[in-house]
């Protein structure tokens, strides 16, 4: 089933006189249930993309169809309740909020559609779990390592039941070891509960993670693999 269609992507950012084109007529169509990896060098239009199919930004032309839904045509109201409901977020910096419990954090999502208090603590204290955090609800961002919250921002994301997570560099602030178990979970999170991953990032170590991998140079959608066939013509390159 088609989770994600884009038709003929553009994003034109206007410079003064000057065009960028930080994407250029990009199509891809996600299945539910992938594992796909974005890659591509610095400037390309990974996070372009991504801010696209999160419904944060919207294309200066083309369609962008999300579970058959044409997101172009939704009032801001309508996207905000999409991307409630059907989008989970996980960034390279965290984004907790400071002094603020684990517990909390979570909950932050479900304050927008106002659940009732028991049914979002039950939810928060679940999604807690799911992430290996029982019995940290209540410490503080700065009283967790950089793993562990990173375990509170995707128990964040999946706390609405969404089905889609979108990953911008989910490991660059985290060494080898914790990058690989964060990698572990997202795996899990994808086999186990059947959330599509949207992963982007330059390490092809983290990729190999995936199922598929897409690159962008330029703007351009320049090359779309199962992650084996693409990990393969890099070793003969
Ligand atoms: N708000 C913006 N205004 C102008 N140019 C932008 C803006 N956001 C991104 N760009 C440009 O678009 C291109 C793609 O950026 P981005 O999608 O952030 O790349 P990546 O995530 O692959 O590093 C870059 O050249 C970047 O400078
Ligand atoms: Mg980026």
């Amino acid at each position: 089933m088609v989770l994600i269609e884009a038709r003929d992507i553009s994003k034109i950012y206007q410079l003064g006189d000057t065009e960028l084109r930080a994407l250029d007529r990009v199509s891809v169509i996600i299945e539910k249930g992938e594992f796909l990896a974005i890659m591509g060098p610095s400037g390309s239009g990974k996070s372009t993309f991504m801010n696209i199919v999160g419904c944060l930004d919207i294309p200066t032309s083309g369609q962008y169809l999300l579970e058959e839904v044409d997101v172009g045509k939704l009032t801001r109201d309508e996207l905000a309740h999409i991307r409630n409901q059907k989008l989970g977020f996980v960034f390279q910096g965290f984004n907790l909020l400071p002094r603020t419990s684990a517990l909390e954090n979570v909950q932050l999502p479900m304050l927008y559609n106002s659940v009732p208090l028991k049914e979002r603590n039950e939810k928060a204290i679940a999604a807690l779990k799911t992430v290996g955090l029982e019995g940290r609800e209540h410490h503080h961002p700065n009283q967790l390592s950089g793993g562990q919250q990173q375990r509170v921002a995707i128990a964040r994301a999946i706390v609405n039941q969404v089905p889609v997570i979108l990953a911008d560099e989910p490991t660059g602030n985290l060494d080898t070891h914790t990058s690989i178990e964060i990698m572990e979970l997202f795996q899990k999170l994808n086999v186990e509960a059947g959330i599509t991953i949207i992963l982007v990032t330059h390490e092809p170590d983290i990729a190999t993670y995936s199922r598929r991998i897409i690159r962008f140079l330029d703007g351009h959608l320049v090359s779309d693999k199962p992650t084996i066939e693409d990990q393969k013509g890099l070793r003969k390159g």
